[in-house]
């Protein structure tokens, strides 16, 4: 999807050519002399329509409006939430319509939150999924033209950032939502090259011999019992000196999770296909990278297989050494996020990071404790874990921080190796995390328990593409900016 942005007023809004024209309506509305401020002043007083948010009023062929359909869409204060819930009140007709172009004009003034907002709901409404369909369905909604009273520098930033998150999100659903036979490890590996390609940046792709010959076990362990061979994915964007130190973002990757030996029911397993919603958040933040540019470093690691049963499977019991050394006695084969994930976050430590972060599907346990509204998030530091609150507000893709005490961590005591992979169902969310701590010693760290928000059930069963929009916020907001470069060479200068 197309987005533009302009200065427009209600007047030039009237007579630009659109087939559907959507005009929000907030409580500050000024009526002036256009025949869309007279349309709407009519129906303000003949109480047909408020400024609340949510509420709409469509006109056909309304004089001295070009476009063919008008809506009038109240907005409320204008706050990035009211433009969000708003426009998802609009999703069942922007879909069902074949609009292919759109504008959308505000006569009062925006924010860059506001904007955000309006484009991440327009996406999200207009976004469908077609690549495993005989007749692949395309989203009609092809231009989006937004218009504003006044396009500031803040605004065009805000505007351009919004269209790398959006190519990224949509990115992460597209591999999400794709089935396990048309989205393996092999696959996301052929995809990640493919994007590194496109791009300002590099993939390798290590096989089970490689994987074997760092030392993987853990890894390895959980591949073993798949007829699909493991994929290790490294992808490296470099927008800064070689020399500055990158984020390393650590992606779960379980293309189809059965739970192994340790086999799951057969209710709602199909959406097991989503566990491998945290690599594609990293593809998805490298897919946005790839064109926002941002002078940051940023590494991408995706360790990728299926979780399945199998003669040749790992067994309840069974011991495994780790890239790092340390055993880890299986006791519950469907506890694979953690055994993936501990050897990629070993492997992180080779590029002395300013900080690692892993995004996972961990655990059932983190979807009791927040639901599908916000993201686990632990982290061994509290700068780091505000960063992430922070950029959870600003993307509007919330997560909420979850604690790392050690007591939590004797659950995972074991007879037989140095921990073992399940503790109990008391606190699993955070005996999960405590389990990758253990991994985590050399650098600072993070972890998001997306279990709960990478995709929806039931009838709107899909991937959200969550967290991308808050990895993107909180990589943009390490950029060196103007102030920092500038209160750096001032503490220099004293020193
Ligand atoms: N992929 C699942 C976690 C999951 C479950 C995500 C349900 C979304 C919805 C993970 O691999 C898993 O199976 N975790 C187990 C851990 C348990 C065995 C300690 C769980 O949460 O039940
Ligand atoms: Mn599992
Ligand atoms: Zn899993």
């Amino acid at each position: 999807m197309n987005f533009d942005l302009k200065t427009l007023s209600l007047a030039a809004a009237a007579k630009s050519p659109s087939e559907v024209l959507i005009v929000l309506i907030s409580d500050l509305f000024q009526a002036g002399k256009d025949p869309l401020s007279s349309l709407i002043e009519k129906a303000l007083k003949a109480k047909d329509f408020s400024s609340k948010t949510g509420k709409v009023l469509q006109a056909y062929a309304a004089p001295g409006v070009s476009a063919s359909k008008v809506v009038f869409l109240g907005v409320g204060a204008a706050k990035a939430l009211d433009v969000k819930s708003a426009m998802a009140g609009l999703t069942a007709s922007l879909r069902a319509s074949e609009t292919k172009k759109l504008t959308v004009v505000s006569a009062e003034p925006v924010s860059a939150q506001g904007l955000q907002a309006l484009m991440l709901a327009l996406a999200e409404s207009t976004y469908v999924y077609g690549t495993t369909k005989s007749k692949p369905t395309l989203r009609s909604l092809s231009q989006v033209s937004l218009g504003l009273p006044k396009v500031n520098l803040e605004l065009q930033n805000a505007f351009k950032a919004t269209v790398g998150m959006v190519q990224g999100i949509e990115f992460a659903k597209e591999w999400a939502n794709r089935p396990a036979n048309h989205a393996t490890p092999t696959m996301l590996a052929k995809a990640a090259v493919a994007l590194a390609k496109s791009g300002a940046m590099s993939c390798e792709v290590l096989g089970p011999k490689e994987v074997a010959k760092l030392g993987m076990g853990s890894f390895m362990a959980v591949a073993q019992g798949s007829a699909e061979p493991l994929r290790f994915i490294v992808l490296k964007y470099q927008g800064a000196a070689k020399s500055e130190a990158p984020t390393v973002l650590v992606g779960k990757g379980i293309t189809f999770d059965t739970g192994g030996i340790s086999i799951k029911p057969a209710g709602e397993m199909d959406e097991m296909k989503f566990d491998m919603g945290g690599a594609a958040s990293v593809l998805g933040v490298f897919k946005s990278l790839s064109t926002l540019k941002p002078k940051i470093n940023v590494v991408g690691l995706i360790p990728t297989c299926e979780n399945m049963p199998d003669g040749l499977a790992v067994k309840p019991g069974d011991v495994v050494t780790s890239m790092s050394g340390q055993t880890i006695e299986i006791l519950n084969t469907d506890a694979e996020g953690r055994l993936i994930l501990c050897d990629a976050l070993t492997y992180a430590e080779r590029f002395k990071p300013r900080a690692v972060i892993d995004i996972a599907t961990l655990t059932g346990a983190c979807v009791i404790a927040l639901g599908a509204i916000r993201s686990g998030m632990f982290a061994t530091e509290d700068q780091l874990a505000q960063s992430l609150l922070q950029a959870g507000d600003d993307a509007m893709d919330l997560c909420w921080r979850m604690p790392l005490d050690d007591d939590y961590a004797d659950a995972l005591k074991s007879n037989f190796a140095d921990v073992a992979n399940v503790g109990g169902r008391a606190g699993g969310a955070i005996t999960a995390a405590k389990f990758l701590h253990r991994f985590t010693k050399k650098y600072p760290w993070a972890h998001l328990d997306i279990a709960g928000t990478a995709w929806k059930g039931g009838g709107s069963k899909g991937a959200t593409g969550r967290p991308v929009g808050l990895l993107l916020h909180y990589l943009l907001s390490q950029q060196p900016s103007k102030s920092n470069a500038s209160s750096k060479k001032a503490a220099q200068s004293v020193n």
